[in-house]
């Protein structure tokens, strides 16, 4: 990261895991801690963004210096992300978001029936934020960054991932065994649209969010704007 080279810009940031209610009591979630979107929302705005962080569900205290709207459904998520979008110079989704939600949501508890199987549950599509965000680019100019854990064939994958979605930018988790030595190993290959591949070494959150903010930066458009 450099000084304050994104002084001027507005960058939203979603963060943690979205929670899908079957009733007032209940939701089928992930286990998504929201630390590196946070990682992201705190060094944008050490390199002098102002940032507006949507946070799903995350435990974690708000940064200081970010403005945060709490959500807790993919609906909210979306409705939060897409209006601060409308005036952002880059988005970055860094939040687990659930693909699918419950068709229905009871208004009262659920109960258990005696003696009777529950009924099988009934989900329906969430909308993929990220390929709206992609398509739509409500602002000239505006990069649009996701993220996507892979397990095996890291690269053909992302670069499918990143080319379905229409983003600029796709962050690569690589997460699974070392075939050497059966230990884990957490990996990063940042992925452009324009065929370019940045390897992120094992390391804090707050490095691959500094790299990630060297990639937007470089395709930001040369002026802030006002
Ligand atoms: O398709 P997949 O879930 O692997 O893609 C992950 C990326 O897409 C993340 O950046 C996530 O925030 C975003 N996403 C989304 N809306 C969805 C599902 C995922 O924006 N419904």
């Amino acid at each position: 990261g450099s000084g304050a080279d994104l002084a001027g810009r507005h960058v939203v940031v979603s963060a943690g895991g979205t929670r899908e209610p079957l009733d007032p009591v209940r939701f089928l979630g992930n286990r998504s801690s929201g630390k590196q979107g946070y990682a992201l929302a705190r060094t944008a705005a050490a390199r002098g963004a102002r940032v507006t962080l949507v946070s799903a569900n995350s435990a974690l205290p708000d940064p200081a210096g970010v403005d945060v709207v709490r959500v807790g459904s993919t609906l909210e998520l979306r409705e939060a992300v897409t209006k601060a979008a409308a005036e952002a110079d880059a988005v970055v989704m860094a939040a687990a978001v659930a693909d699918f939600r419950p068709a229905v949501y009871a208004t009262g508890k659920i109960k258990k029936k005696d003696d009777r199987e529950p009924e099988p549950l009934a989900l329906v599509r969430n909308p993929d934020i990220l390929a709206e965000l992609s398509a739509s680019r409500p602002r000239s100019g505006q990069v649009v960054v996701g993220f996507a854990a892979e397990t095996d064939d890291v690269l053909p994958h992302g670069r499918a991932k990143l080319a379905a979605k229409g983003c600029d930018l796709l962050v690569v988790n690589e997460v699974g065994e070392s075939k050497t030595f059966g230990s884990e190993e957490n990996e990063a290959v940042v992925l452009g649209a324009d065929g370019s591949e940045t390897p992120v070494p094992y390391g804090p959150k707050e490095t691959l969010a500094e790299t990630v903010w060297d990639l937007i930066a470089e395709r930001l458009p040369a002026a802030p704007r006002e």
